[in-house]
């Protein structure tokens, strides 16, 4: 087998095995599919984790950056206790309607609110509509603005908050210092800041699975 296939091969297994996959997660994925938007959702297995990093962490307010059709967002807004919510920020209209409808069939739709613009408009007016601050951060929208995400995801938290950021590794090209390329440059500059930020304690975890080979960050705001 390619080393690839492997990792696809072991993801699937993993998946099955430890019930990353349930109907409504599924379904979900074939109506992002079908809704044409591009598979770039988080892995059912990588889902999961954020489920139990909630859990493990009790968190009642969770804020996301990057909703797409909703798929993340709905594994992270089961973790949470009724009272709990979830807020998600999402600049595309039609990515926001179907994740709507998507969180509504999996019913967690009355946990979560989907803010639509770009998200460094939107992250401002937060505070004004009751949302201070979160215990759990998700960072995982356009790569090049990552580093104003992280000042926000402080501004947004308090000691303890939960900070993660996917997408850090691609392939390994976050290593090339030269490159041009501006999300390569927005996650160097996001890890770079979180090297100095004295108000985070931080690590980077590289993954392989269906979505290839990538990474992601997570750190806690210090007490
Ligand atoms: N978290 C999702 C995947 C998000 S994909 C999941 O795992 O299921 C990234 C999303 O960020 C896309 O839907 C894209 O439209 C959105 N996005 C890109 N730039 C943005 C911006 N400036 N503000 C808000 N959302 C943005
Ligand atoms: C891309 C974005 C993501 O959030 C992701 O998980 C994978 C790929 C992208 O923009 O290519
Ligand atoms: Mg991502």
């Amino acid at each position: 087998m390619e080393e690839r296939e492997t990792w696809e091969a072991l993801d699937q297994y993993f998946s099955e095995k430890l019930h990353a996959f349930d109907p409504v997660m599924d379904w979900v994925l074939e109506a992002n599919e079908k809704a044409e938007l591009p598979p770039i959702d988080v892995a059912p297995n990588q889902g999961k984790f954020l489920y139990l990093l909630a859990k493990l962490k009790g968190v009642k307010t969770i804020l996301e950056i990057g909703t797409l059709g909703g798929y993340s967002s709905i594994w992270m807004a089961r973790a949470l206790p009724d009272d709990g919510r979830l807020v998600t920020l999402e600049f595309s209209e039609k990515h926001a309607a179907i994740a709507q409808s998507n969180m509504k069939k999996a019913g967690v739709d009355g946990k979560i609110d989907v803010i639509i613009g770009p998200a460094l408009e939107t992250l401002p007016t937060l505070k004004d509509k009751g949302f201070s601050s979160f215990d759990m951060i998700f960072i995982d929208a356009d790569k090049p603005n990552n580093p104003h995400y992280l000042e926000w995801a402080l501004k947004l938290s308090t000691p303890g908050t939960l900070i993660v950021g996917d997408n850090v590794v691609r392939n390994g090209n976050v290593l090339n210092k030269e490159s041009a390329d501006p999300s390569i440059k927005g996650i160097r500059q996001f890890i770079h800041l979180l090297s100095e930020e004295p108000r985070i304690e931080s690590t980077a975890i590289q993954t392989v699975g269906i979505k290839g080979y990538d990474g992601f960050v997570v750190g806690v705001v210090k007490k």
